[in-house]
């Protein structure tokens, strides 16, 4: 009985642990992304007390066509140069997840916004999830005398459909394909692409670059205001919606040539974390398909609520774990 209640408040742990590890911050909270008042300070101020681990989301809210969000270098951020990003979003409010450690830097390139603070650096250290234990212990057979039905946080019924890292054109890369479009379309023909899963495009630095646009515009290879832009290779992008994705080369005359490609991303599998919208570490074993997952309440809403259903069903747990006690 102790050993079960151990077992018990140890999945609890285990959750709550994991549930801490996804945080989504709104850049600014309440002054979203924008020139603040108090010049670059206010950034760097909303930054200083916060703690961003891999897979947490930055949420930056801002209206479409008077603010960007562009990822750039230290030296960029530092001068507050736009020209070169590593990638930019156009579209606000903008998600964008954290994937890697260390310093990250994000700008806004429109006229002298950087220059007068809207501009953010941020900090991120390893997921703690990456330090969560051996899922040996984790529940749990029913105890035989237990009077309770036995917690069922199941875990994920099948390691395979872990997120999946798919190098575009495999070999041939992100390039304007000698087959012209169809070699784009028989490379994903045949592939399930599921939220969370990563796209890597890549190419020589400068010959290319990687362009997410609408429908229409892919179909016209229209380079114009697209949904995002992505410079310096390899581009790894973690598909967090489901549904068709446009990409296209924006050098002129490269989509034309057929460098594009369509893909429908199916929403995430039983067995991805809640949180689908996060990218793994690339080094995370959380994306080693023989580490079980931590365990995911059937059904979870994805992003906001996560954490917050998780919290429920670790009250569910805690509940249960009272029941053994008395
Ligand atoms: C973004 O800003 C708008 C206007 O201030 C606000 O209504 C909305 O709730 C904000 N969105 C987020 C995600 O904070
Ligand atoms: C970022 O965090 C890492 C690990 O905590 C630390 O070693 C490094 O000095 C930090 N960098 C800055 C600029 O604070
Ligand atoms: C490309 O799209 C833009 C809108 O983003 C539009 O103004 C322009 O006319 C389009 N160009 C062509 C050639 O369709
Ligand atoms: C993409 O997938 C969704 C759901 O599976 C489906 O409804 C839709 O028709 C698909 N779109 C295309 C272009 O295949």
């Amino acid at each position: 009985m102790a050993r079960n209640l151990f077992l018990v408040l140890f999945a609890v742990a285990t959750l709550l642990h994991g549930s801490a590890a996804q945080t989504r911050h709104v850049v600014g909270d309440s002054i979203g992304w924008t020139i603040p008042s108090g010049g670059a300070a206010t950034y760097a101020t909303w930054a200083a007390n916060k703690t961003f681990t891999v897979g947490d989301t930055l949420v930056f809210n801002f209206t479409t066509g008077r603010h960007d969000v562009a990822k750039v270098t230290k030296s960029a951020y530092d001068t507050c140069n736009g020209v070169t990003t590593i990638f930019t979003v156009l579209t606000g409010p903008a998600t964008v997840t954290l994937n890697e450690t260390g310093e990250q830097y994000y700008i806004c390139t429109f006229g002298t916004h950087c220059s007068l603070g809207q501009k953010l650096a941020v900090n991120v250290t390893k997921a703690s999830t990456t330090t969560t234990p051996s899922p040996a212990p984790v529940p749990t057979p029913a105890p035989k005398a237990s009077p309770v039905p036995t917690p069922a946080p199941a875990p994920a019924p099948g390691p395979s459909t872990g997120p999946a890292t798919f190098i575009v054109g495999d070999a041939t890369g992100w390039t304007v394909p000698s087959g012209g479009a169809a070699f784009y379309t028989t490379w994903a023909t045949g592939k399930t692409f599921k939220v969370g899963d990563t796209l890597v495009f890549n190419y020589p630095a400068s010959a290319h670059n990687v362009e997410e646009v609408t429908k229409e515009k892919f179909e016209s290879c229209n380079s114009t205001s697209p949904i995002a832009t992505y410079t310096t290779p390899p581009v790894r992008l973690t598909l967090n919606k489901s549904g068709e994705h446009y990409f296209i080369c924006g050098v002129p005359g490269h989509c034309l040539g057929g460098q594009k490609l369509a893909i429908n991303v199916s929403g995430s599998g039983t067995a991805t974390p809640p949180s689908g919208t996060t990218s793994p570490s690339p080094s995370s074993p959380s994306s080693n398909p023989s580490t079980p997952s931590t365990p995911s309440p059937a059904g979870a809403p994805p992003q906001d609520s996560g954490a917050a259903s998780l919290v429920g069903f670790s009250a569910t747990l805690l509940s249960l774990a009272v029941a053994f006690f008395y």
